[in-house]
Order: structure tokens, then sequence, then C-alpha cells
């Protein structure tokens, strides 16, 4: 039974991903979602993309959680009142460890709920977390972050701090965060609290430099996705007949990514479609959105969240910004 769900899981997600790449490459301009980037190549292009010089995010949020966790700790914990910490998209949680053992240290009652939609994530998750933490108590949610956020309602009915870090609300337009973050206020109650990661507007040299590097791992991340579909999807992209373009719009924070036809070519996918591409036609591929703290503010009081704290690493590169529920 359990093998035919998994089979059926398998074959609908496959389902979706073939026409979310017909949809996209049939339109004008043509895109992909950069949601698609994340197969086990992608994984570990991505671990490769983390570890760069140039890609100051993941050691800004990182200095953050380890020299603040005390603080952050103070913030959420509210009069020692037990509550559900939810990671939505916990990945390898790398950086949320650095608070779960503060929260455990101080004698905290909570538990850690690390929803991902990858279900090798969360039994990782489930199986490591307990041995570094072994006071850890932790439920993984593995699927899509609503329907778990339902599911953790459904567990418990304790109050929610929900933590969305890593700078992942900058892979939505700024009118799709504001979409994504009225869809979670209605899985929260008033008091709950939000943390999440924000990347700064900055030196634009520096922000192009993190998605534009000399090494060329982030035009192999986006390359990926062509390999993916090629695999999954019967697809007969020549890679090489494609090349990577990064830019940064200091005025509206839209940093992009797209992939450049290097010729007229017609790409084959599966037995029935094809795709034709003009000489330096591109695909659009994903956009990682810079904000100022005002548009941040903006954005979650509109939305009428109260401000709680802001946690900022030395350089004032990255926020973690803490937001209650009215
Ligand atoms: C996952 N996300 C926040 C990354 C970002 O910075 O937008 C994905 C990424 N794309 C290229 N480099 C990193």
């Amino acid at each position: 039974m359990n093998n035919v769900l998994t089979k059926n899981k398998m074959l609908s997600s496959t389902q979706k991903f073939y026409s979310d790449v017909i949809k996209g490459l049939k339109s004008s301009p043509k895109s992909m979602s950069s949601k698609y980037f994340y197969d086990q190549q992608g994984d570990q292009i991505f671990q490769q993309i983390m570890a760069m010089d140039e890609y100051y995010l993941t050691d800004c949020e990182m200095e953050i959680l380890k020299e603040q966790a005390a603080e952050i700790s103070k913030t959420i914990a509210l009069n020692k009142s037990p509550f559900d910490l939810i990671e939505l998209g916990a990945g390898d949680a790398t950086k949320s460890i650095h608070l779960l053992k503060q929260l455990i240290g101080e004698g905290q009652d909570f538990r850690y709920m690390p929803i991902d939609i990858s279900e090798n994530v969360i039994r990782n998750l489930e199986t490591k977390l307990p041995q570094a933490l072994p006071d850890l108590n932790i439920t993984g949610l593995n699927g899509d972050y609503f329907d778990m956020l339902n599911r953790a309602s459904e567990i418990s009915d304790r109050r929610k701090v929900v933590l969305f870090m890593g700078a992942n609300i900058g892979n939505m337009t700024v009118t799709e965060a504001r979409a994504f973050c009225t869809k979670l206020k209605s899985y929260l109650a008033p008091d709950d609290l939000l943390i999440i990661g924000f990347d700064l507007k900055k030196n634009p040299h520096q922000i192009l430099a993190a998605y534009s590097d000399k090494q060329g791992i982030t035009k192999s991340f986006n390359i990926n996705l062509l390999h993916r579909i090629n695999r999954e999807l019967g697809g007969d992209f020549e890679t090489e007949n494609f090349d990577h373009y990064a830019s940064y719009d200091p005025e509206s924070g839209a940093c992009k990514s797209y992939l450049i036809s290097l010729k007229d070519q017609v790409v084959r996918l599966g037995d029935t479609e094809s795709v034709s591409f003009l000489k330096n036609e591109y695909i659009y591929m994903e956009i990682s959105q810079k904000y100022s703290l005002q548009e941040i503010n903006q954005l979650m009081s509109g939305l009428e969240f109260t401000q709680v704290k802001n946690f900022f690493d030395s350089g004032k590169m990255f926020v973690d910004s803490i937001w209650k529920m009215r």
C-alpha cells in the first residue's frame, strides 16, 4: 500500500514538473521555476554555493544564530510558556541547531517541528539531531508547508514560533511574498511569532558577485535544471548551448538569474513536445529579492504583524526579523 502511495506521489510530482516546464517554456518570455533546482545534484551544488566566498548570506545568518542565540531565545521564550518551534524548509538545520542548543540549555519547554518537502531531509533530521541534542523533542513533518502547518495544529495547540530562514522569502517576488505571508497568517493565532531571514540591500557589486561567481558554480546550479529535465522528462537540452546571466537592480532590489540561448535551436521535451529558442533568447530562472528595512516594515506591518525585534550580523548585511501576530 505504502509503495503504491509513494509511486503515485512520484508519478504526480513528475507530471506536475513536466506541465510546469512546458508551461514556462511555452510562455513569452520563457521561464522556469527555481523550486525545481533542488534535486540531489542541485542540493549538492547549493552546498557548494553556500561555501563560496562570494555567497555571504549563509555566513551572515550563521553568525546571527551563533552569536545571538541567547538573545533570540529570550525574545521568543515569553515567560517560559511552552511552544512549538516550526521551521519551514529546515534543510540540515546547521543554523537552527544553535538556537535549539540554547533553548535546550535553558530548559525551555518546546517541541521542534521541522517541515521539509524532502522525505530524506526529515528522516536525516529525526536521526541525526537527537544524537547531537539528546534532550530534543522533535517531530519531523514531510510535505508541503501549508499542509504540514495544518498537521502541526492537529498534533499540538501550543503557541507557534515559525522560522523561515535562509532568505528563502527572497525567492518570491514582493507580491508573492505578500501573498505567502498572508496565507501563513491564516495558520497562526494572536501572539504566535514569525522569524524571517531577509537579505538586505547593500553594495550592488557585492550582491551581483554572490550570484555571478567566477568559478561558475551558480551557472552550474542553473544549468543543472536543464540536466534534470533531460534526466527526468526525456529532454535533449545541449547544455553547452546555454550561458548564465545574473543582474541586480539596486532600485527594486531584484536580483535575477537567466539562461541565455547561444544559438537558434530546437529542444525536444519527451516524445511529443519541442521548444524553439532564438539566439540570445533568455529563460528567466530565479529571483533573489533584496529588501531595505523600510521595505520589510512595509511588507509585514501592512499584513498587521507587529515588529518584535531585528537581529543583524555584525556587517548589517542580513537580518532575522521577528514579528508577532496581532
Ligand atoms: C535558497 N535561496 C535563498 C538562494 C538565494 O540566495 O536566492 C538560492 C540561490 N540561487 C543562487 N544562489 C543561491
